[in-house]
């Protein structure tokens, strides 16, 4: 029975989830992205989102292959330390792509971020059983239903004036580290195509050149790095061109891109920055158009999977906890799964 109590509430909730909703644009009228997309379309999901039967629909229909979140990262699987690890979430994910006739991308194996605490302690050759065991079991466990994993994520400062510094570029050095960490894998999966994951390569010139850089000594040294990951989290101020420049020199190596982890933030650090909402959505859509145009137009053997990190604003890494500003929209869907301009941008830079 719904009683009165109840309605009132929902309709509050509504009411407050839609706060902003008056200075948002219209929704716009979509084809499916993964029948716009020229390549497969993929989201971001974290395990609880599965639950979520808006979330599930909409996912159905716009999407053709998933990137776990966070789950099959190794501060989850190593929660409990290296002697249990943990899988459930990450086979969740795994089986409703299966069940789902979605691909599943693999994220991510080695992150400079992660894994300190569970290394903590070991050197010598109990670090390298550890880290080749943990690559052997994790890549290992989804081969034949991961296409693809973004073997080591983000190496190069932030700067781009050179590599990170880290746990495993202290024992292996820092090429070393990623040298070892694809030959692992490529072991472990002898199909998926191995993808050196980055961000900011189209914002900051000197990483985008480190980027080139590192890929080049890479394959030189016979590194089986058979994929090239874009993470194009944008924001609104990247210069005109630079994204289509950067995709062009990136394309140079032949190899297949992912556009990996789409979203395109509103927000600045300007400290004054007195635009509108629909200023900065002009200016978002421009540069989202300008990522898919120049994916499109990439040679089809190159074109591996076009990501966004996540569907709906609400779900966005930006959109959660104390730094949910309530009205930022970096992704292609509203709240309730309305497509954004953002959609709109994404299907007319396909060009479907
Ligand atoms: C972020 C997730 O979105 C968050 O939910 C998580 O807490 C931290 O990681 N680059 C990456 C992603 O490669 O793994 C990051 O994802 C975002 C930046």
């Amino acid at each position: 029975m719904i009683d009165r109590r109840t309605v009132l509430a929902s309709t509050f909730a509504l009411a407050a989830c839609d706060r902003f909703a008056s200075a948002e644009p219209a929704p716009v009228a979509i084809p499916p992205l993964k029948s716009a997309c020229p390549a497969p379309f993929g989201a971001a999901v974290k395990a609880y989102l599965l639950d979520d039967p808006d979330w599930v629909a909409l996912a159905r229909t716009q999407v053709s292959q998933l990137t776990p979140e966070w789950e099959m990262k190794m501060e989850y699987v190593l929660a409990d330390g290296l002697k249990r690890p943990n899988f459930d979430r990450s086979d969740r994910i795994a089986a409703f792509a299966a069940a789902n006739g979605m691909a599943l991308h693999g994220h991510a194996l080695i992150w400079y971020a992660q894994g300190e605490q569970a290394f903590a302690g070991l050197s010598g050759a109990a670090f390298d059983r550890a880290f080749d065991g943990y690559i052997a079991s994790v890549a290992g466990r989804y081969r034949g239903r991961a296409r693809g994993w973004d073997v080591v994520n983000e190496p190069i400062l932030d700067d781009g004036s050179g590599l990170r510094d880290c746990h495993w570029s202290a024992r292996y050095g820092h090429d070393g580290y990623i040298l070892r960490a694809f030959e692992k894998a490529r072991e472990a999966d002898p199909e998926a195509v191995l993808f050196l994951n980055e961000y900011n390569q189209e914002s900051i010139p000197a990483k985008g050149a480190q980027f080139l850089r590192l890929v080049e000594r890479l394959l030189k040294a016979g590194c089986p790095l058979t994929g090239l990951g874009l993470q194009s989290h944008l924001w609104i101020d990247v210069e005109e061109g630079a994204i289509a420049r950067l995709m062009g020199e990136v394309a140079g190596f032949g190899l297949p891109l992912h556009v990996s982890e789409l979203d395109c933030t509103l927000r600045t650090d300007k400290r004054l920055d007195l635009r509108s909402q629909s200023e900065r959505i002009a200016r978002q859509t421009a540069r989202v158009t300008e990522l898919a145009a120049a994916f499109a137009a990439l040679p089809e053997a190159q074109r591996y999977a076009f990501t966004v990190w996540g569907l709906r604003d609400t779900d966005s890494w930006y959109r959660q906890g104390e730094k949910d500003d309530g009205k930022d929209k970096p992704l292609p869907f509203d709240s309730f799964g309305r497509p954004n301009p953002m959609a709109a941008a994404l299907v007319q830079g396909f060009g479907a």
